[in-house]
């Protein structure tokens, strides 16, 4: 595993998301994944897999201190006197003291940017969370959590070859922030891309290994795959072992030009 420092936290760089994962499969694949060596572990309280997720860490032989685990607040949970029952709740499912990583889901059209980041600031006083961050925020968003003296360490957001993420990312980098890699494989998408496929073909790689390789020399950038296949599970951590060139980074680069956003919901904000 590659580690990436954010301030003073230290980031497992590869992640196992588990958005959809359900039931015994939820607790199983994650339970998997971590005896191959994954070490952070993405849900949320929208995935319905806290309790696997947690049943999952119990099982396996990991220490604690060497895990990061990460959890979001959803959105109709951000309002004052809603938030910190709400990771009392998420903290019970997972069977756990506190959450390395505490993230705000989504923006809300009900609440403000200031009222929800009040409740993670106050999750992080709790000692609820170590650290804390957001997904699906905007630029200004963020400017404004940051204002307020929240110290926010990422922004999970949909990031892979096909999507154009610059402006976001060096506004993140400049302010000492990570990008978090949701849908790094784009859900599939990036790869059937001929470009990747021929790269992939060149180094003996997956295209996903192609795809998290390119993430991964990002160095503010973690990437957190998702699959429900062994096989994918455990090559899609095989990535450390082998570096682009240049010149096929810069092809991969210019893949960004058909910014093909996949995630966008009804009450996704204005993306920068
Ligand atoms: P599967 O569960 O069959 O592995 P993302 O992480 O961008 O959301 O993408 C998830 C999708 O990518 C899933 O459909 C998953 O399918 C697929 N996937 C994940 N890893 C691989 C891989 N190494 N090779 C092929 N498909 C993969």
């Amino acid at each position: 595993m590659q580690y990436l420092q954010v301030r003073h936290y230290v980031l497992p760089q590869l992640g196992l998301g588990t958005f959809e994962l359900q039931g015994k499969e939820a607790s199983n694949l994650t339970e998997m994944a971590l005896s191959m060596g994954y070490r952070h572990i993405d849900t949320a309280q929208m995935y319905g897999n806290e309790t696997q997720v947690g049943t999952a860490i119990r099982r396996s032989s990991v220490d604690r201190d060497d895990l990061w685990i990460t959890t979001k607040v959803w959105h109709t949970e951000l309002a004052e006197g809603r938030f910190l029952p709400s990771v009392q709740a998420s903290l019970d499912r997972l069977g756990l003291d506190y959450v390395d990583l505490l993230l705000i889901h989504w923006p809300s059209e009900e609440v403000s940017v200031e009222e929800a980041v009040m409740g993670l600031m106050q999750a992080q006083d709790r000692e609820y969370c170590r650290a804390i961050g957001v997904s699906n925020f905007p630029k200004a968003y963020v400017e404004t959590a940051l204002e307020m003296g929240a110290e926010i360490i990422t922004n999970q957001v949909e990031y892979h070859p096909l999507l154009d993420q610059r402006e976001l990312l060096y506004y993140l980098v400049e302010n000492k922030m990570s990008l978090t890699a949701y849908s790094p494989l784009g859900q599939g998408h990036v790869l059937n891309d001929p470009t990747i496929k021929d790269i992939a073909a060149n180094y003996g790689k997956s295209p996903a290994q192609i795809a998290l390789r390119w993430l991964i020399e990002q160095d503010e950038v973690l990437a957190l795959p998702r699959s429900t296949n062994p096989r994918h599970l455990r090559s899609n951590l095989d990535v450390f072992n082998f570096r682009l060139s240049q010149e096929d980074k810069l092809a991969l680069d210019m893949l960004s030009e058909q910014n093909r956003r996949i995630v966008n919901p009804d009450f996704a904000p204005e993306w920068d």
